[in-house]
């Protein structure tokens, strides 16, 4: 049976990356993670929240009430900022972490701390890969150090290879994903270079379940000539897809065998027999 990792908190039944939705999340029963988003406030301080600007949309909304960088705006700033019309606010990390019950484990994505290391899908030389490490290194020590004060399970994932090098130094003992685009085979290798223990692809690509072929934003239509699947299982590795908003997905991917389904809604992981 595939885990329930919940997405962003909770994000279909609370706002997304705060502290409402990881006690929903924490309260269902299901969720074995929560999955959410940390970037560093301008003093270096992990905040949780998904975009780099503070006014970006959600489906026609504004995701804050404050507009800027996230990555340049002070952490008192960030603190007054609530999050789409509620009276949530953008946690720190310490603050998410504190709130949530040490049953219940935490995916850390790291997004991008204004650095220009952004997919994986191209090989880079020795000296491009040592810069990104660089650069990400401060933050990730940050983040590392507010993790330790969780005995909860911990897994970082990110779409960037600096944030997986990083991790790799600073915190060897963790488990790391790099989450990967439509280039499977880039994030195999990325995978493979940094001993990672998952792997996190979108649900599109899992060849099988009728979704390869199902069109997601930013994705060819295309069935992927890789069964990601079958090869991550092979090395070892487990497979955490994101993100799914409905049982059917849910059903097929769970049947296909992957291991964890980021989702946006609870009850998702209910067998359909009891539904
Ligand atoms: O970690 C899986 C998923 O969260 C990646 O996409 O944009 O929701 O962070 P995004
Ligand atoms: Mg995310």
């Amino acid at each position: 049976m595939a885990t329930v990792i919940a997405h962003r908190g909770y994000a279909g039944v609370a706002p997304e990356n705060t502290v409402a939705a990881a006690i929903r999340a924490a309260e269902d029963g299901e969720t074995t993670m929560l999955e959410i988003d940390v970037q560093p406030a301008a003093c270096g301080t992990p905040v949780v929240l998904h975009d780099e600007r503070l006014e970006g949309r959600r489906n026609g909304r504004p995701l804050t009430d404050a507009s800027g960088l996230v990555w340049e705006t002070s952490l008192e700033t960030l603190q007054l900022a609530r999050v789409l019309g509620t009276d949530e606010t953008v946690p720190t990390l310490t603050e998410f972490l504190e709130a949530i019950p040490e049953t219940v484990g935490v995916n850390v994505e790291l997004k991008n701390p204004g650095t220009t290391d952004l997919r994986f899908a191209e090989s880079l030389s020795d000296s491009v890969r040592a810069e990104r490490r660089e650069v990400w290194t401060p933050f990730v020590e940050r983040v590392v150090d507010v993790c330790a004060g969780f005995d909860g399970e911990l897994l970082f994932s990110s779409f960037c290879e600096g944030a997986l090098a990083a991790i790799r130094d600073i915190a060897p003992e963790y488990a790391a994903a790099p989450l990967v685009f439509d280039d499977l085979e880039a994030g195999l290798e990325i995978a493979r270079r940094y001993d990672c223990e998952a792997i996190h692809p979108p649900r599109n690509v899992i060849v099988g379940t009728g979704l390869a072929t199902t069109s997601y934003a930013g994705f060819s239509d295309a069935a992927p000539d890789i069964d990601i699947l079958e090869t991550a299982h092979a090395e070892g590795r487990t497979v955490n897809v994101w993100t799914v908003t409905n049982w059917h997905q849910f059903d097929q991917l769970a049947a296909a065998g992957v291991d964890g389904i980021i989702a946006d809604y609870p009850g998702l992981g209910v067998p359909s027999s009891v539904r």
